[in-house]
């Protein structure tokens, strides 16, 4: 299975807003696949097709990150279901090395198609309530970046470019 380029910050593509997936076929099962082993060989917990320079809303997951349960979640959507702002240290494989704290809406439930296309619906409050709110973001073209100061932003771009070259 190939791994996948995962986009790096501030791509412009990571901007772009990926469209419902109309049919899960062999190409977006081997797609799932792919950005399943790409999320793991960067040891990620999370991956949205936008990261890979698709624009299709498919999501994987692997919470644990063990590869014992790995999640797929298509044409997700969520509702929210508590306001309260949680906060929590984000992380993401396009922002290589940054964390910062973010505060998102504690509890909400998701509407998803899994990996063979049958929708389920399914309460997140911790770890996978961020987690899912993060990666729909990515499909949106937002990053967790852009809930941040500009100041804080520029900063990390800055630290960003002085990494890579
Ligand atoms: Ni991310």
């Amino acid at each position: 299975m190939p791994i996948l380029n995962i986009l790096q910050y501030p791509d412009s593509r990571l901007r772009l807003k990926a469209a419902p997936v109309a049919n899960i076929d062999d190409n977006i099962r081997n797609l799932v696949a792919d950005m399943l082993q790409t999320m793991w060989e960067a040891n990620g917990i999370g991956l949205a097709a936008t990261q890979v320079d698709v624009q299709q809303r498919i999501i994987v997951m692997d919470l644990l990150g063990d590869r014992s349960n790995p999640r797929v979640f298509i044409n997700a959507e969520v509702d929210i279901l508590d306001e309260t702002p949680r906060a929590f240290d984000e992380g993401c494989l396009s922002i290589p090395e940054v964390v910062e704290t973010v505060e998102r809406p504690s509890k909400v439930i998701i509407s998803a198609l899994n990996g063979k296309g049958e929708w389920f619906k399914e309460e997140a409050e911790g770890l996978l309530a961020v987690c899912i709110q993060h990666e729909i973001d990515h499909l949106d073209g937002k990053l967790f970046v852009d809930y941040l100061s500009s100041v804080k932003r520029q900063r990390i771009r800055k630290h960003l470019k002085k990494n890579r070259t």
